[in-house]
């Protein structure tokens, strides 16, 4: 038992990676685009944030955590485990460029969609798609898996997005879209809502697409 109070620390990069982050979906980076074990120790030009040669942050610099409840959510995940939101202007301030006509724009245009100009450039590629129609069982893994299609150095889709996102729950009407398919899971907004923002997400074509996470390249 005396051994157990030692072990007992705040999660790491490496444990955040190692335990969960770097797995989820199936491969590194496959889910969560550039969350693959670089992020250990990534080059300044893939990640300005956790890189020893930029900020230097840990995942909770930004993803804060309060009574075991950590901030900050992807488009697929139901609930908000922290009300907190993670906020670039937390860190940076509203207004960052010293410059009137670059900070006119950050009310309606997410940082994101000017400081991520592409993503996946880690050396993993990132899913793209899943046909779940044509799963078959896979001798080497033993399960049952659909085909994937992965690819890397992406460039990001946008839409104006509020923060919040739908998740179909299994017994609810169902309300098909107007191309007449049912939204399984996605983030919600529209370009009439004041409070929507100009954002990026990694690629709506496959179940499970989520934000894109911190930038790598600087604007300079
Ligand atoms: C926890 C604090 C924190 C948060 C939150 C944060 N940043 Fe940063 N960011 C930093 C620090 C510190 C640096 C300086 C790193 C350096 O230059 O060495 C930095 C650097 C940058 C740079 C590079 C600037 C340059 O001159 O090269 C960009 C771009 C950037 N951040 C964008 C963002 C965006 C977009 C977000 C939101 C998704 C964000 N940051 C969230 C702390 C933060
Ligand atoms: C510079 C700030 C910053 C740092 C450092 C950071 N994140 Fe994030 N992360 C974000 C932001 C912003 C989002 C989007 C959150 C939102 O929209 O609520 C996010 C989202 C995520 C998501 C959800 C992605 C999705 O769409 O499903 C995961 C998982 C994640 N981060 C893991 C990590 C891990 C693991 C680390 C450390 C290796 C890390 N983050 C470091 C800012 C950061």
């Amino acid at each position: 038992m005396g051994s157990v109070p030692a072990n007992i620390h705040k999660p790491t990069n490496s444990t955040c990676l190692n335990r969960c982050h770097v797995r989820a979906g199936g491969s590194p980076g496959g889910k969560q685009r550039d969350i693959d074990l670089t992020m250990e120790n990534p080059p300044r030009t893939l990640d300005v944030h956790l890189s020893a040669s930029g900020a230097n942050l840990s995942c909770l610099s930004c993803h804060k955590a309060k009574n075991h409840r950590i901030a900050g959510r992807g488009n697929d995940v139901r609930e908000t485990d922290l009300a907190k939101k993670i906020a670039c202007a937390d860190c940076h301030g509203a207004a960052p460029h010293r410059d009137y006509d670059l900070d006119a724009h950050t009310g309606r245009v997410d940082c994101t969609v000017y400081h991520i100009p592409r993503y996946a450039r880690g050396p993993n590629p990132t899913e793209t798609h899943r046909d779940a129609r044509r799963a078959k069982s896979d001798p080497a893994t033993l399960r049952y898996e659909p085909p994937r299609v992965f690819a890397s150095n992406l460039v990001p889709e946008y839409l104006f997005r509020n923060g919040d996102s739908h998740f179909y729950k299994f017994g609810d009407p169902v309300q098909l879209q107007p191309n007449g398919r049912l939204l399984l899971t996605g983030p919600l907004g529209d370009i009439r809502e004041p409070s929507a923002k100009r954002s990026l997400l990694s690629n709506p074509t496959r179940p499970g697409w989520g934000t894109i996470r911190s930038p790598g390249a600087s604007c300079r």
